[in-house]
């Protein structure tokens, strides 16, 4: 007979306590404990054995070769497409286009699929289908929320791909929670990817978000699938990107960019165009960086905004786009090395059109983006930069240059400033090779005016000649 007892659990890793606490002792997240009844001395879950232990040499991976999707921009992050039996989780916050972009890929899916509304009814998707031209002969739907159900139709549908959309949203009636909750949400996905594993069907489960942009629920769901995608962008915006967090088939770091139109996605092969569309050439505060996301160069703006403020508190620092450390980081980096001092002013940075920029290759960007600002004086048009700056000023060379440098010839950029370690330019962009950043201010025509007491007013012109030596060797 089973015994129900009282216990609080945490959200966010799914630790069980008998005592209530505002934060969780074991991953110290704050509130997340919330009171759930347990059932104790349920049945044992009995696995199948996957059968005895073979020489890896005799295995035949042919069978988790990835299937293209049909959409190029999902098959760029997937490293070519989904691999049977895997299990995929999607996370995106609402309205961001998870749906669509499940709809779209079932409707090009080359075989049977299922798709599994847990939140739509029949006819919401039927009429989103319509919209997206996806209504398919051999695309099924199933709006369920039991798992149990979920489980049979697949069983009779026999489909080639499920999407569950999604996994918060359904529950296994034998688990003793709510759904939605920690051991629902748990228990219904380790169930889906046995059951993917043992039929070799590949699942795709949408997952939500919470309003940090981590994944909600239960941790513990992004150790049991394969890969985590995750779909971001600005719902304001048209632009969306697609990234993998994990992926157990293949590398994590492809960039997959779309467009949200009036009739569903539609992949951006050309993604720096779009990001350069609405770029104002000639204004202050502006710098731009051929940044890398896994294979694929991609031109972003970088933009910065300083304020000067009198009010006494220490002024505002804002990074969208871009990670807050690393711009507090080469402010002190300017302030030291370049005697650019922005301590009594308001600084904002961004990158344009929703991207995020993680890789160290952008500081060069950001640093002349913001003594442009400071300044009020744009960089020249034609001009692009990277670089990772260090500690000292210097500036460090950053991987695959030649590939940065070719995307940004082709958009017609004529100049790179970029680290003096760099290797050799591509045709048609002369390269400036620089060994600091203050050198590379110098180089873009940035004349560093200190703004703190006691520093001086503006470089001494030795500099500027030094500087006009070097460039003319290379
Ligand atoms: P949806 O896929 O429902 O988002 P999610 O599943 O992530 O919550 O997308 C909803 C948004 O997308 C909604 O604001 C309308 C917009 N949309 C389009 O602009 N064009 C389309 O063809 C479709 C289907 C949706
Ligand atoms: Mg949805």
């Amino acid at each position: 007979m089973a015994k129900a007892r009282l216990v609080y659990r945490c959200t966010e890793c799914g630790t069980a306590t008998p005592k209530w606490a505002g934060r969780c002792t074991t991953c110290e997240a704050w509130n997340s404990l919330v009171e759930e009844t347990e059932t104790r001395g349920a049945p044992q879950l009995h696995l199948p054995s996957a059968g005895p232990a073979t020489r890896i040499g005799d295995i035949d991976s042919s069978f988790a070769q990835p299937h293209p999707t049909g959409i190029d921009e999902l098959d760029r992050v997937l490293g070519g497409g989904l691999v049977p039996g895997s299990v995929t989780l999607l996370g995106g916050e609402p309205g961001i286009g998870k749906s669509t972009l499940l709809l779209q890929l079932l409707a090009k899916w080359p075989h049977r699929t299922l798709y599994i509304s847990a939140e739509e009814s029949a006819q919401q998707v039927r009429l989103r289908a319509e919209r997206l031209s996806a209504v398919q002969p051999e695309l099924w739907l199933l709006p369920e929320t039991s798992l149990p159900h979920i489980l049979s139709a697949i069983d009779t549908v026999k489909p080639d791909l499920v999407v569950v959309d999604s996994i918060q949203a359904i529950a296994d009636p034998a688990l003793p929670s709510a759904p939605g909750g920690v051991v629902q949400v748990r228990g219904c996905a380790h169930r889906l990817v046995a059951e993917a594993k043992r039929r070799g069907l590949p699942i795709v489960m949408v997952g939500h978000v919470t309003k940090d942009g981590g994944l909600a629920g239960p941790r513990v769901l992004e150790h049991v699938v394969d890969t985590v995608l995750s779909f971001e962008g600005d719902r304001h915006h048209a632009l969306r990107l697609l990234r993998a967090t994990k992926h157990r088939f293949g590398p994590t770091n492809e960039l997959g960019v779309f467009e949200m139109t009036a009739n569903g996605l539609i992949g951006v092969p050309d993604a720096s165009t779009l990001f350069l569309t609405d770029r104002r050439a000639g204004v202050a505060g502006s710098a731009i960086t051929p940044s890398l996301e896994g294979q694929r160069p991609l031109l972003v703006e970088v933009q910065a905004l300083t304020n000067k403020t009198n009010s006494g508190v220490p002024p505002r620092r804002s990074a969208q786009g871009l990670d807050a450390g690393r711009l507090a980081l080469l402010l002190a980096v300017l302030e030291r090395r370049a005697d650019v001092v922005l301590g009594a002013h308001e600084v904002f940075a961004s990158v344009v059109g929703g991207v995020r920029l993680t890789e160290p290759g952008a500081d060069l960007a950001l640093c002349l983006a913001l003594v442009s600002a400071l300044l009020d004086q744009p960089l020249p048009a034609d001009v692009v930069v990277f670089g990772e700056v260090g500690l000292a000023g210097e500036l460090r060379q950053v991987a695959h240059a030649s590939r940065r440098l070719a995307e940004a010839a082709r958009m017609g950029f004529t100049r790179a400033i970029v680290p003096a370690s760099s290797a050799n330019g591509v045709e048609g962009i002369s390269l400036t090779r620089v060994a600091t950043v203050h050198e590379a201010l110098l180089a873009v025509g940035l004349r560093t005016v200190s703004c703190g007491a006691g520093r001086h007013e503006s470089v001494a012109s030795s500099d500027h000649k030094q500087h006009a030596r070097r460039a003319s060797r290379q």
